[in-house]
């Protein structure tokens, strides 16, 4: 028997997956990041080709082999993910997973050396990749943005999701000791309403969000 629509019910869609930390450089030796291993991400990207979709991840700096069937752009700062999202498009679904470092440094060209007073950093914020593409003219049908919360969980969440503008927040509880593990405990918060999904492998949390969001693109949920 050939494969039918419910085997690959992605077939035909193009959807944007980003994973990962961003590295934002302080000298060439030195860098401010995200704690993120990459792996829920990864599993996304790969759940989502398992379903026939054509994947674009976007990788920050993580050290996990390429899900099969996925196209795979590395990246190391906000702003390259930034431009490399904008250049994707367009999509019909984009998973926004990576944990972007909210601010960058203008770097120093060369090392810095330890002197008498530790040198001072200034911050500027980085471009919020999740709610420029939330608010694009060229957005994609379906926007889902993920949050680590370590407390109150859905209601920050919540509170994500009005202010990026987007369509779905996965929020993570990361108050235990999960960052770099292989499970986590998600609440899939929408504007509708909020689905606790029980405490289960990277993997199983991949494929129940790609079924997920496979029902959303064909209009069932
Ligand atoms: N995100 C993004 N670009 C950024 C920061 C975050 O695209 N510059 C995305 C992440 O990929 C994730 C979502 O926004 O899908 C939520 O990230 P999070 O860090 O939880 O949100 P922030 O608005 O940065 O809030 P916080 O102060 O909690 O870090
Ligand atoms: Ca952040």
């Amino acid at each position: 028997r050939s494969p039918g629509p419910t085997d690959r019910p992605l077939a035909g869609r193009h959807v944007l997956v980003t994973a990962g930390p961003t590295h934002e450089p302080i000298d060439p030796v030195r860098y401010l990041a995200n704690r993120s291993s990459g792996k829920q991400g990864f599993a996304i990207a790969g759940a989502l080709a398992g379903l026939g979709a054509r994947v674009t991840l976007i990788a920050g700096p993580v050290t996990l082999p390429t899900p099969p069937g996925v196209d795979r752009y590395d990246v190391e700062t906000a702003r390259q993910m930034a431009d490399s999202v904008a250049a994707a498009l367009p999509a019909d679904a984009a998973v926004m997973v990576a944990a972007v470092a909210d601010w960058h440094v203008a770097p120093a060209t060369q090392k810095v050396k330890k002197g008498a007073a530790p040198p001072a950093l200034v911050l500027h914020e980085n471009p919020d990749i999740l709610a420029t593409l939330s608010r694009a003219p060229d957005r994609p049908a379906l926007v889902v943005g993920f949050a680590a919360e370590t407390e109150r969980v859905v209601d920050h969440a919540r509170a994500k999701l009005a202010r990026k503008g987007c369509d779905w927040i996965v929020a993570n509880d990361v108050s235990g000791d999960v960052m770099g593990g292989d499970s986590n405990t998600v609440h899939l918060v929408t504007p509708t309403g909020v689905e606790d999904w029980p405490r289960a492998g990277k993997g199983e949390v991949a494929r129940r969000l790609a079924l997920r969001i496979a029902e959303r693109l064909r209009g069932e949920a």
